[in-house]
């Protein structure tokens, strides 16, 4: 019977470091760290995840400023209210919520933000940086599941990785930060030939495909260690990409879904907002 990693918790541990260091950035630098973010139209999805990611930063003690636009908002007023983020002094971090509404260019919109303003760590100059190994703002899933794996002190230094997804925001950068640990990173994906095989001999199974409990028991290794980052709304609620009821029994780590890497996500984008704030004041 596997250990549960309880991603809510750990999410309240990080909040709370994260408090008593915003208090001492503001002693220091006599100012809030400010967040904005961006939301256009009215998917439900989006909104839930702005109003817990707006509570959050609340709670920790950063400012937050929210622009809605109507869902038939256009590129360009869109681009303007990202531009004004962006020549803003007093703003450390832009996020804007994705996906954006049919008809709006994303990468258009994303380019439009400041690297240094990037606290969703997804513009070509921190992937780059990240590939390069440099010190940069890492997208807040795969941040978060790396977080999760070393508060458990997973050994992961050559290790098998197996990451289930090739998605620019989660599989890809979670490959990079995995490699970086000194594992033996795989990247499977929806045309892997034999991915059950491949899936059979990871210590490490991060699950990123979005398919509700595609990871059977009979994929994983015993004694794994298995991250779900699903998040599939079924008629059964919502569930993760692993059969966790069944992969539990044979693994030694296992993320449940909800309360796993959903909140890790939202601690890392605080954590990631401070980091931005910090290299802002030293740059
Ligand atoms: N939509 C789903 N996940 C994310 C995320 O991590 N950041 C942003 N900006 N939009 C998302």
């Amino acid at each position: 019977m596997a250990e549960i990693i309880d991603g809510k918790l750990l999410a309240l541990k990080v909040k709370d470091k994260l408090k008593s260091k915003v208090v001492e950035f503001k002693n220091k630098y006599g100012r809030d760290i400010v967040l904005s973010v961006v939301l256009v139209g009215d998917n439900p999805a989006s909104q839930v995840y702005v109003r817990n990611k707006l509570k959050a930063t609340e709670y920790v003690g950063m400012k937050s400023l929210s622009f809605v636009l109507p869902e038939n908002a256009s590129e360009n007023q869109v681009a303007e209210t990202v531009k004004s983020l962006a020549v803003d002094k007093g703003v450390d971090g832009i996020l804007v919520q994705l996906p954006l509404p049919k008809g709006i260019d994303e990468r258009k919109i994303l380019k439009l933000i400041p690297p240094e303003k990037d606290v969703d760590g997804f513009l070509a100059e921190n992937v780059g940086k990240l590939m390069l190994g440099e010190e940069t703002t890492v997208a807040c899933t795969p941040f978060g599941v790396l977080t999760m794996l070393k508060e458990n002190n997973i050994e992961l230094s050559g290790k098998n990785a197996v990451v289930i997804g090739r998605s620019n925001i989660v599989g890809k950068p979670m490959a990079m930060l995995l490699l970086k640990e000194n594992c033996t990173v795989t990247i499977c994906h929806s045309k892997t030939v034999n991915l059950k095989e491949m899936c059979s001999n990871a210590d490490i199974l991060i699950a990123a495909i979005g398919k509700p409990l595609f990871v059977t028991a009979d994929m994983v290794k015993p004694g794994a260690v298995v991250i779900d980052v699903g998040i599939n709304r079924t008629e059964k609620g919502i569930v993760g990409d692993v059969d966790f009821e069944n992969v539990k029994e044979k693994v030694s780590f296992i993320s449940p879904v909800p309360g796993g890497v959903g909140p890790m996500t939202i601690a890392m984008l605080l954590e990631n907002t401070y980091l931005c704030a910090l290299r802002r004041e030293n740059c």
